[in-house]
């Protein structure tokens, strides 16, 4: 589906500039891939008929990972289905996805779990992580049996889309994932304070008329949790994160030693409520484009350190869904198929970008708090691994996602920065289709 699959066993991936965080390395090398692993690039060559990736002017990178993603099943594949989602992310540079357990039903219990798990394995194109629900149903009154989903495979807990807002529920939610050192990944947002927004509370939101978010619905809930944390020890995620206060609340948290991490993501960085002026409903998501100061905020929360990840929060909803108009449709956009190139343009307006910086947020800090293996490039680990042309110029041209949706505000815009291969353990599932020359020599040996 995404480009060609390749049965080839060994291959190397040559002359590409190899970026490894979790060693701090940068420079060029050849990367070997032997069966589903890394393996030193002198012994996949030594091999007979090995095959090789021109990478030449390329990025070599270990897959990227997003952390924060809807893939919709069970319960609404109109929206987007795990192999369509799956699809998506390969084709954005995604090697692993987190997947978001607001689906029909949750997952709240074992079975849907394993389901998705499952299918995942059946028929996903990249590796899924499952998120587990922290309360049963996403209620927000009885939390989870989280031994068991923890036991089964879920690697974090968040009930997303809403926020815990009962203190007592929330208190024991922490208690619980402490135990069992599981981060809890939470949507921060008190509805009592944000119910009826549909956008961002403040100077275009009264323009325009529209009911609006109040920041505080978001910054609330961290201070909130953060108090919690300090009694609890629990590892907390903030969610897309999205104001400037927010990210102060977070800096404090970490300068005081707390297991506070978050993420932004690539909209949050790039546009402001203007951007909502139209009342494109392709503008409205949750938490919904702010101010430019909390655009300038969020920017220098990740260059200084206070954002850990990069996250898209891929929402997808259905052309019909979004053609509700603005007050009506669906807050969410999708992010899987932009987010690398996005991401770069928000963080290179001085002229460069510190590419390991930006990998890490990719790749180390989202599996750091998930849990799941580091991601990196030495021999033994896992074969997967992402080749990004840094200077790729292209349009956005949603009418080409591989996802199910278009859901995008970000249609005809010229970004610069691509995934030209994706490769999940030792096997070729997205390359650039005008990249072809760079895997002539991608020979299958058996
Ligand atoms: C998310 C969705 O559609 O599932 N939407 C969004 O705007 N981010 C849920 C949510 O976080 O509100
Ligand atoms: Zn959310």
């Amino acid at each position: 589906m995404n480009g060609r699959e390749t049965p080839s066993k060994r291959f190397v991936i040559r002359g590409g500039r190899v970026i490894d965080p979790a060693r701090n390395f940068d420079r060029t090398e050849d990367i070997g891939v032997d069966g589903d692993r890394i393996s030193a690039a002198s012994e996949s060559d030594a091999a007979p008929a090995a095959g090789e990736i021109d990478a030449r002017g390329l990025i070599v990178c270990p897959g990227l990972i997003d952390m924060h993603v809807h893939l919709r099943e069970p319960g609404a594949e109109h929206k987007e289905t795990i192999e369509t989602g799956t699809g998506a992310a390969v084709a954005g540079g995604f090697t692993a996805v987190a997947c978001m357990p607001n689906t029909k039903p949750a997952i709240d219990n074992i079975a849907t779990l394993q389901h998705v798990i499952e299918r995942a394995r059946q028929i996903g194109v990249c590796r899924v992580h499952p998120i587990g629900a922290i309360t049963v149903n996403r209620q927000g009154t009885e939390v989870v049996d989280m031994t068991a989903l923890k036991q089964h495979g879920a690697v974090a807990f968040s009930d997303d889309g809403d926020g815990v807002e009962n203190d007592s529920v929330m208190r024991e939610a922490f208690a619980r994932a402490r135990e069992r050192d599981a981060a809890i990944i939470q949507h921060c947002e008190y509805k009592a304070i944000s119910a009826g927004g549909v956008m961002h509370k403040g100077r275009v939101s009264d323009a325009l008329g529209l009911p609006g978010l109040d920041p505080r619905s978001e910054e609330d809930m961290i201070e909130r949790d953060i108090a919690l944390v300090r009694e609890t020890g629990a590892r907390y995620h903030v969610a897309h994160i999205s104001t400037a206060r927010a990210v102060e609340l977070v800096r404090r948290a970490k300068a005081d030693g707390l297991p506070v991490t978050t993420e932004v993501c690539p909209h949050h960085l790039l546009l402001t409520d203007d951007a909502c002026s139209e009342q494109d409903p392709n503008t409205k998501m949750h938490p919904p484009l702010r101010t430019a100061e909390d655009v300038a905020a969020c920017r220098r929360g990740f260059l200084d350190g206070t954002i850990d990840c990069i996250a898209t929060d891929h929402a997808p909803h259905t052309a019909e869904e979004k053609a509700r108009g603005f007050l009506k449709a669906p807050p969410g956009i999708v992010g899987l198929e932009t987010a690398l190139a996005l991401t770069c343009e928000a963080l290179s307006e001085d002229g460069s970008i510190d590419w390991c910086g930006l990998i890490r947020s990719m790749t180390v800090a989202p599996a750091s708090v998930l849990g799941v293996t580091t991601p990196s490039l030495t021999p033994t680990a896992p074969a997967d691994i992402t080749l990004i042309d840094p200077r790729k110029s292209w349009r956005i041209a949603p009418e080409t996602f591989h996802g199910k949706t278009r859901n995008t505000p970000f249609g005809g815009r010229d970004v610069v920065g691509r995934a030209v291969a994706t490769i999940v353990g030792g096997r070729l599932r997205h390359q650039l289709a005008d990249e072809a020359h760079r895997f002539e020599r991608l020979s299958p040996i058996n």
